[in-house]
């Protein structure tokens, strides 16, 4: 059994939430094992409930749709949550549930070991840019320990609010270039590299 296949088990298993009992599927993640890129999002919603896979309701529309402005298929990159059930009428995670699911999502990255990490809204941000503001810190990357973290808005703040749209399909659009340029950028002892171009 794949790592990831064995960690999915024991995510199925795990019964430490509520949200656990009352979710119809678990939604663990989905993408290559080898993925350069790791989307983190919030919440499974109704859709990826109903269908045990992340993002793939009508904000998953439109993150297909940004892959695709950078030349990806969902396939080429690996898609996951903060948490891993649904919470009831798709309320904001709690910060129990965010704890608990926290080991889950700490051995997807140590499997995936991706190049970067995208974090997707206010919940998968305060994860890794803690103290910032998604207002400020959305389209930056920072470089820690070998991998490059980038923040975004989350995609279905488009669908509510028009005018972030735009914001959103532009930093989607950097993420090529951070990239390329963090390849080449050392880091500079324990110390975040705050990405220069961004
Ligand atoms: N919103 C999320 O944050 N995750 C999903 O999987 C779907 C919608």
């Amino acid at each position: 059994m794949s790592a990831l296949s064995e960690l999915y088990r024991e995510i199925a298993l795990c019964r430490r939430c509520e949200i656990a009992k009352s979710r119809t599927r678990v939604v663990p993640g989905e993408g290559a094992e080898n993925a350069g890129i790791m989307f983190i999002g919030e919440a499974p919603g109704w859709h990826e409930d109903q269908q045990g896979r992340p993002f793939v309701g009508p904000a998953g529309q439109f993150l297909e749709h940004l892959l695709t402005s950078i030349g990806l298929r969902r396939e080429q990159v690996y898609i996951t949550n903060i948490i891993k059930s649904r919470p009831p009428n798709n309320r904001e995670p709690l910060p129990i549930e965010i704890q608990n699911c926290s080991e889950w999502l700490d051995r997807q990255i140590q499997i995936i070991h991706p190049k970067m990490i995208v974090t997707l809204g206010r919940y998968s941000m305060a994860r890794f840019f803690p103290e910032k503001s998604i207002s400020k810190v959305h389209g930056t990357a920072q470089k820690r320990d070998g991998i490059i973290y980038f923040a975004m808005y989350h995609p279905a703040a488009a669908l509510h609010q028009q005018s972030l749209r735009q914001t959103i399909e532009a930093d989607m659009l950097k993420i090529t270039a951070v990239l390329s340029q963090a390849e080449t950028v050392a880091e500079p002892g324990q110390q975040a590299q705050q990405l220069s171009m961004f």
